[in-house]
């Protein structure tokens, strides 16, 4: 596996952005309580974070609940770390039964919003600590009858629904760790998961709602069971919630109803005391090659990160009427550490939406902030470039005063998108937290603090506490201010992940051999001279969709699945509200005929491949694709092709390519 090589220089900052917004003036007054109220104390306590890391990681964990205390804070032989090492707790404990034990039992812990809305409204369900305590613990007996164990991989494919985060937490409880898949995967995506996890149990629903419609989640399950079954592999039992009653297939002996199963289920399920370092979940994600890498996360570090991240980058308080709503979906990072883990054991309401933000209308999220009374939100640069496209009438139509914290995250956000959520949702009273962090770091990495850091629009500001960020060349050495540079992470943190399941070698190489001992996050950044950080996109084949990453080469292998198809590139595109788009140059049998509707057809199958997520917004058919006398596929020139025509259309002839291939043969090489 070679890397791309990556010339620092080539990166030149981009933005000159002048714009500089101090914490509000009256931001205490209308929190009540601020945790970190100004730059002077972020720099003191984030200063000692680095100098004694062992005092100050020690204090936030003392602050949850342990079975056994850990006997060391950190080991670190790198790249590989251990936190709290000998202690023992579970995080399901720490979300739920510690609040149920301290007299929080009937407060509220998770807000639903059902999608559908009739003439009485859109169903709403609140869930309290105590009913978390009891359904968590019947759907961890559930799990044990049908034979899983601790340590166990449990598949979890499920819409937003609040039992996707009972099933998350009653995994947690029982010691077993789970694998949540996105709603939006396709069958395929399922099958090649539930085998790199080798895992037997599958939760799962009838169907999803999505704008009016019903995702037909149980179909995608058994075709992946029947995909599994063609290579030998056995899906043990598949745990079916009712939603949509829509109407499905069932294998008896292997089907089971969710609410059966949960009804015949005890009560008494204590949580099992989990040592800090075993798996709590794996998560899927792309990455540059080959298939979806498997990361991994323990269980005592990713607790205490999520639950201190969330606290002070939200400013989430306790019994101070505060509603919290992050608009992720659970089956991506942001929404296992900021809808569940991070948020619950801060003991403030997290609000769960099932369904799309213009069902039935354009105005949904902010009909919900305004009956809800969201104090802080926290969603995607992509989803307010959309919001901007359908106009402010809809969010202007609502009472938005209750909002009190912004956030964002996935990918950079555009200047004028910042300008327009501090303007328009936030009525210039909220403080922005741009925070940058991946599926890897388990939690915030950089980030401003609402109270205490002055932002500017575009920049993600400054590390959180414990964090050693920094901007490098490849020799690891700090790059002068606003040079750009790889964007790396010089200690461990405890939310760091440990591992790429079952691929040693693919972790080591994709993260720790670049810079050495350094995480290097794929990132290119550069630093100003206020030592604020700009995030400036991805350094290898990776291309951020909607905030989500996806390999090229992924949609690559997708592509060339496809009979009709001999040779695929595929590279990313700028697109007014994904931020990137995905263009497909693809070469044809030479049987198969041009034509728009093959175009369309290859765009449906690598939605079945994959997902609709990952459906090219353009293809173009070609006889040939550019190459340079090496054979490498001349990436950069596709780019510019792919971004300089916007018509789909446009079918970019053999002639054309390999004009513009000579033309710039001597440079690639
Ligand atoms: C990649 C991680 C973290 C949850 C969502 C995505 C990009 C993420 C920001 C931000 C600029 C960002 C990076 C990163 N990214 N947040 N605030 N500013 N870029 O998680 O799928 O693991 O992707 O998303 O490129 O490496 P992910």
């Amino acid at each position: 596996m070679t890397q791309p090589t990556f010339d620092p220089s080539s990166i030149e900052s981009i933005l000159h952005e002048e714009r500089h917004f101090n914490p509000p003036s009256d931001f205490v007054d209308r929190m009540g309580s601020v945790y970190v109220s100004s730059l002077s104390d972020y720099e003191k306590i984030y200063n000692r974070s680095i100098s004694d890391p062992q005092a100050f990681w020690t204090e936030i964990a003392e602050q949850l609940h342990w079975y056994r205390p850990w006997d060391r804070v950190l080991e670190w032989s790198p790249p590989d770390a251990k936190w709290f090492v000998g202690g023992q707790t579970n995080i399901c404990d720490n979300c739920v039964d510690r609040q149920v034990r301290n007299g929080h039992g009937d407060e509220t812990a998770i807000i639903w919003e059902g999608e559908p809305v009739d003439n009485g409204g859109p169903e709403i369900r609140r869930l309290t600590y105590a009913d978390l305590q009891r359904e968590t613990a019947r759907l961890g007996n559930a799990l044990k009858k049908l034979g899983v164990r601790k340590g166990d991989v449990v598949t979890i494919y499920m819409g937003m629904v609040p039992e996707l985060a009972i099933a998350m937490l009653a995994c947690a409880r029982i010691g077993a760790a789970h694998s949540v898949i996105f709603g939006g995967f396709s069958s395929q995506a399922i099958a090649d998961r539930v085998t790199d996890a080798d895992s037997r149990v599958i939760i799962t629903g009838d169907g999803a709602w999505r704008r009016g419609k019903i995702v037909p989640l149980k179909d995608n399950v058994d075709q992946a069971c029947e995909t599994l079954a063609a290579g030998n592999r056995d899906v043990d039992a598949v745990v079916v919630l009712k939603r949509c009653e829509n109407a499905i297939n069932w294998q008896d002996g292997r089907d089971h109803w969710y609410h059966e199963l949960t009804a015949a289920a005890d009560e008494d399920c204590p949580p099992e005391a989990m040592d800090s370092e075993d798996v709590l979940f794996l998560l899927y994600t792309s990455g540059s090659t080959g298939k979806p890498k498997g990361i991994v996360h323990t269980t005592g570090g990713y607790m205490v990160f999520t639950y201190i991240t969330a606290r002070y980058v939200f400013n989430l308080h306790p019994g101070r009427d505060q509603v919290y709503w992050c608009t992720a979906d659970c089956g991506w990072v942001t929404g296992h550490s900021y809808i569940v883990y991070g948020v619950l054991p801060n003991r403030v309401p997290s609000l769960m939406y099932e369904g799309a933000p213009n069902f039935p209308a354009e105005d949904r999220f902010w009909d919900i902030v305004e009956r809800h009374r969201v104090t802080q939100f926290y969603t995607a640069p992509t989803a307010i470039r959309a919001f901007m496209k359908w106009g402010a009438e809809h969010a202007e139509k609502h009472d938005l005063s209750s909002l009190k914290v912004l956030g964002t995250v996935g990918e950079p956000i555009n200047p004028e998108a910042w300008m327009w959520y501090h303007r328009v949702i936030g009525g210039e009273r909220c403080p922005i937290v741009d925070t940058w962090w991946q599926t890897e770091t388990g939690g915030h990495m950089i980030t401003p603090l609402p109270g205490a850091t002055p932002t500017t629009p575009g920049s993600c500001t400054l590390p959180f506490f414990g964090i050693d960020a920094a901007v490098v060349n490849e020799k690891g050495e700090e790059q002068p201010a606003n040079t750009g540079g790889l964007l790396v992470i010089r200690k461990p943190w405890p939310g760091m992940l440990r591992g790429i399941h079952g691929d040693r070698e693919r972790f080591l190489e994709t993260y720790w051999r670049r810079v050495e001992n350094m995480y290097c996050a794929g990132d290119g950044a550069k630093r100003d001279e206020h030592g604020y950080f700009w995030i400036m996109g991805r350094i290898d084949d990776v291309i951020n969709v909607s905030g989500h990453r996806l390999g090229t080469m992924e949609v690559e292998s997708a592509l060339v699945s496809h009979p009709a198809v001999v040779e695929a590139a595929v590279v990313g595109v700028p697109h007014e509200i994904k931020g990137t788009g995905i263009a497909a140059f693809v070469t044809l049998e030479s049987h198969a005929e041009p034509s728009a509707d093959l175009r369309e057809q290859l765009r449906d199958h690598v939605a079945r491949e994959i997902g609709a997520i990952a459906k090219p917004d353009q293809i173009r058919l070609t006889d040939a694709l550019p190459k340079t006398r090496s054979g490498k596929i001349m990436r950069r020139l596709l780019r510019d092709v792919a971004a300089g025509t916007d018509t789909e259309q446009d079918v970019t002839t053999l002639e054309d390519l390999t004009v513009l291939a000579k033309l710039r043969e001597s440079e690639e090489e």
